[in-house]
């Protein structure tokens, strides 16, 4: 967060408007799948990235469900993931159906370890939703049940995803380059 600016938006990889139609459906989905176990489950949004992506995914969802979120830190700053940290206290998920909301899913290790974590806490079951998917081997092969959008292998910020700090107020979904250069950041 006291790293200088370093990066501007480049590419607008998914609008705003894309995610507003998506939302509804993904909610839908969701709600579908766990049919009348939907009553009850507890939602844990992986903060900071997932903060918008959860708020707009659970007024869509007319169940009755708690939402307590748990922080994972896998960033010290920068583009380059060190591996997930857990931050605070953990939601207390005792017998309960989980549905983990992160932001994107990348090299999996967040969402691998949470699942751990959450069963070895006692939840009676763990599912997950990302809103984006990177088109990496990894991330494909990382058990998620429902995925907003698949994109290609760019680092992204906007809608909740951050670098550095910046750029969570983003309406839409952008790719980055450094500033003063023109190709997109890769990682
Ligand atoms: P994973 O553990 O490598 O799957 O990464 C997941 C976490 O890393 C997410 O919760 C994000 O906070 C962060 N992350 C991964 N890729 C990006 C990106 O392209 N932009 C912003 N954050 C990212
Ligand atoms: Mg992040």
């Amino acid at each position: 967060m006291s790293e200088p600016l370093r990066y501007e938006p480049s590419e607008v990889v998914v609008p705003a408007e894309a995610i507003a139609a998506r939302m509804p459906v993904l909610a839908q989905e969701i709600v579908e799948a766990y049919g009348h176990g939907a009553e009850g489950i507890v939602i844990v949004p992986v903060m900071t990235g997932a903060f918008v992506f959860a708020a707009d995914l659970v007024r869509r969802m007319p169940n009755r469900l708690r939402v307590d979120v748990a922080t994972v830190r896998s960033y010290g700053g920068g583009t380059t993931s060190q591996g997930p940290r857990i931050e605070g206290v953990m939601p207390s998920v005792q017998g309960k159906h989980v549905l983990l909301i992160d932001d994107i899913l990348d090299s999996g290790k967040t969402l691998t370890f949470l699942r751990k974590d959450m069963a070895d806490r006692g939840a009676a079951s763990v599912r997950a939703s990302v809103l984006l998917r990177k088109k990496l081997p990894a991330a494909l092969a990382t058990p998620c049940e429902f995925v907003g959008f698949d994109i290609p292998d760019l680092f992204v910020a906007g809608y909740g995803l951050d670098c550095d700090g910046w750029f969570r107020n983003l309406p839409d979904v952008v790719s980055l380059r450094r500033i003063g250069e023109v190709a997109p950041v890769v990682r």
